[in-house]
């Protein structure tokens, strides 16, 4: 068998187009312009190049968009006061703080200090909360990324078998939450593994849908896997540089062999990546829209 692709990339500019929209008649009604800052501390070039991606995109759609960059030194204290000031600027809708930080940054406290009405990328404690509650919030962006991919491939979860691996805050932990949801793309049976779990591959293979999470570049091999099972790859992992300088990126799992017993697969690059920029994107409209009122 041959996998059918998911293409994040054909499904993320379908959901950008109807964005732009969105963005052009919230101006139009209402004078509304949806904003989003982006602040990246220090100069590691794979965050600079999603910060700059993120931007990049904002523009297109209409969003206004400021890009902040600080050196690599920057005290906490100096972090937290940008915040606060984000958080009082009203042509401001969405703070993104990019992770992770330097080590001397305590990652929990910036996050913290971001207004939950601003915090587009859904990782403030009261979002979390309202997530796990199954309360309308901001969702985090990858997560919600693979549930527009599952929904709009018409891909059947109630019921069905779902191995996670990887147990992150930012992806692992959220959409084994919401996939347990009662709600679009959930009604799954859970199972949510990581670096210490036992026998990773007794439960990769009696999985119906698999989300590689982990972070090791070909983590899933063609054996690990059933017949006809769909497969997210989650894994955005740089294995080298390419001769004119482009980073050379591998996913945590083993397309090329995975694809031949698949159902559904998403590639690396042009999966679940474009995914979670334009759910960052979905997220800022919405806080402008609630911002002004509208929704
Ligand atoms: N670093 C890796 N992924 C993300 C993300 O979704 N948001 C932020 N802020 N930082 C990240």
């Amino acid at each position: 068998m041959g996998a059918k692709i998911i293409s994040g990339t054909e499904v993320a500019r379908a959901i950008r187009a109807e964005l732009k929209q969105e963005v052009a008649e919230l101006q139009a009604k209402h004078g509304v312009t949806p904003g989003l800052v982006t602040i990246l501390v220090g100069d590691d070039p794979a965050s600079q190049s999603y910060v700059a991606a993120k931007n990049k995109t904002a523009k297109e759609l209409g969003v206004y968009s400021e890009q902040i960059t600080l050196p690599v030194d920057t005290s906490e204290a100096e972090l937290l006061q940008l915040v606060e000031k984000c958080n009082r600027n009203a042509k401001i809708n969405g703070i993104l703080v990019q992770l992770p930080l330097p080590k001397h940054i305590n990652e929990a406290k910036v996050l913290y200090a971001i207004d939950p009405n601003k915090d587009v990328d859904g990782f403030h404690p009261v979002n979390v909360g309202k997530m796990v509650l199954g309360q309308q919030c901001f969702l985090p962006c990858t997560p919600h990324g693979i549930l527009e991919l599952l929904k709009r491939s018409g891909i059947n979860t109630t019921g069905a078998e779902v191995v996670i691996v990887g147990r992150s805050n930012i992806v692992g932990k959220p959409i084994a939450n919401l996939m347990l949801q009662k709600r679009e793309a959930g009604n799954a049976t859970i199972t949510l593994c990581h670096t210490r779990t036992r026998d990773l591959a007794a439960h990769t293979r009696r999985a119906d849908i698999i989300i590689a999470a982990a972070g090791t570049p070909n983590m899933l091999s063609a054996e690990m896997v059933k017949d006809g099972v769909v497969v997210i790859d989650v894994g955005v992992n740089r294995i080298g540089t390419s001769a004119s300088g482009k980073a050379i990126l591998a996913g945590d799992v083993d397309f090329t062999a995975v694809k031949e017993k698949a159902s559904w697969i998403t590639p690396v690059p042009g999966g679940v990546g474009p995914m979670t920029i334009t759910m960052l994107m979905k997220n800022t409209v919405w806080a402008a829209a609630r911002a002004a009122g509208i929704s």
